[in-house]
Order: C-alpha cells, then sequence, then structure tokens
C-alpha cells in the first residue's frame, strides 16, 4: 500500500514480450509519478494469445528492461484491473495510445474501469512517433522468421528471444535474464 501522500499509478498489459515502446511509457509515467507498478497479466488472460514467455519470464525481462528505474516495481495482475490499482493505493491506471486503431478498444476499457470504480481513472500517454508501429506480436513474428529485433526491444528481450528460439533457458541465475 503507497504512502497517502505519494502518487502511485498502475501500468498493465501482457508485455509478451516488453518492446521499446513499452519501455518510453514506463520511462515517461515513472517521472510523472512517485511510484509506477507494472501489473503484468497471467498467461490465462486473453485465450486468443499463444504466449511466448510465462507470467514469470515476462516479468523477469521487465525486472531487467527497468532496472535503471528505481520507483517501478512490477507484480503480477490478479483479479480486476480496478481493483488491483486501488488495493495498492493507485487511482491512475497509465497505457499507451499507438494511432486511431487502439482508441475504440481502450475507450471501451476506460468507460467499464469507470463504471467499475469511478474513483479510479485512466491516463493515456501517446507512443513515441518512433514507436508507433511497435507491437509484441509484430516483434515476435520477427523474431520467428529470423528478423533483427535491434531498436525494437532491450537488447536483453532480443537475448532472452534468441534463447527461446535455439530451446535454452531464458531465464538465469537469480531470475534476471
Ligand atoms: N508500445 C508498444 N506496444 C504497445 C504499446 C506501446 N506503447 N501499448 C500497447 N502495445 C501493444 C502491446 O504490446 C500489445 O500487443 P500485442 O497485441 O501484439 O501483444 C497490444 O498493444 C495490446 O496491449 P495492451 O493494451 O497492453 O493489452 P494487453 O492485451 O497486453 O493487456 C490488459 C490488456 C491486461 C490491460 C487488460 O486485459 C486488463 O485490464 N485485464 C485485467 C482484467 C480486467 O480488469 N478486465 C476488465 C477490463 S475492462
Amino acid at each position: 500500500m503507497a504512502a497517502p501522500d505519494q502518487r502511485v499509478a498502475v501500468y498493465p498489459g501482457s508485455f509478451d514480450p516488453v518492446t521499446v515502446g513499452h519501455l518510453d511509457i514506463v520511462e515517461r509515467g515513472a517521472a510523472l509519478f512517485d511510484r509506477i507498478i507494472i501489473a503484468v497479466a497471467p498467461d490465462s488472460s486473453n485465450p486468443d494469445k499463444r504466449p511466448l514467455f510465462t507470467t514469470e519470464e515476462r516479468m523477469g525481462l521487465l525486472r531487467g528492461a527497468c532496472a535503471h528505474l528505481p520507483n517501478v516495481s512490477i507484480e503480477p495482475l490478479q483479479g480486476l484491473l480496478v481493483d488491483f490499482t486501488a488495493a495498492r493505493g493507485a487511482r491512475v491506471i497509465i497505457k499507451g495510445l499507438r494511432a486511431v486503431s487502439d482508441f475504440e478498444y481502450e475507450l471501451a476499457m476506460a468507460l467499464m474501469n469507470r463504471r467499475l470504480r469511478p474513483e479510479v481513472d485512466t491516463l493515456y500517454l501517446m507512443a513515441s512517433a518512433e514507436h508507433s508501429f511497435i507491437s509484441s506480436s509484430l516483434v515476435r513474428e520477427v523474431a520467428r522468421l529470423g528478423g533483427s529485433l535491434a531498436g525494437l526491444v532491450p537488447p536483453l528481450v532480443a537475448q532472452a528471444m534468441a534463447s527461446r528460439r535455439e530451446g535454452e533457458p531464458v531465464l538465469r541465475g537469480s531470475g534476471t535474464v
């Protein structure tokens, strides 16, 4: 639970894997709030998506990618996002918007979340222009077909994706990548 005077925001997503686009949103959020909690959706959250990395692996990759941000922590998302947010003393959900195509889905989610818990609001940050075409599923496709991931994901994620392709373990040592 946050101290009463702390401004805390939750940044949710599946992060399969975390990209430079996500990282840009986290860094900008971390400059606006005292604390950012990244909430990582469980493997089972979307039956249409077959995850490349397990929740633990995605959290490990996020931990490594955000190591330079002392006010960012990573937790698994359980239950409703608004309940998770309120339980941590946060009143803001941060999300990134990349293009008009994101808008309709995001609007429906923001309105549903507000109906569930009016005290929790959603704050949208516009993705930086150079990241607006990046998505985790496109990154997975490029990796699967052997393309370069330079500039699309943090180097440790590119390394983890190469390891996954070779059938090697993704997480080593103490759980960081
Ligand atoms: N840069 C790069 N990619 C971005 C991005 C950015 N700034 N913002 C979004 N994306 C991409 C993601 O990588 C993802 O790509 P993919 O579909 O290719 O994998 C896609 O956009 C969707 O991202 P996101 O908005 O994070 O959705 P998600 O499916 O990863 O996660 C939750 C959705 C977890 C936020 C949502 O399901 C949720 O809130 N679940 C909790 C349960 C709940 O409360 N449900 C009621 C909600 S109304």
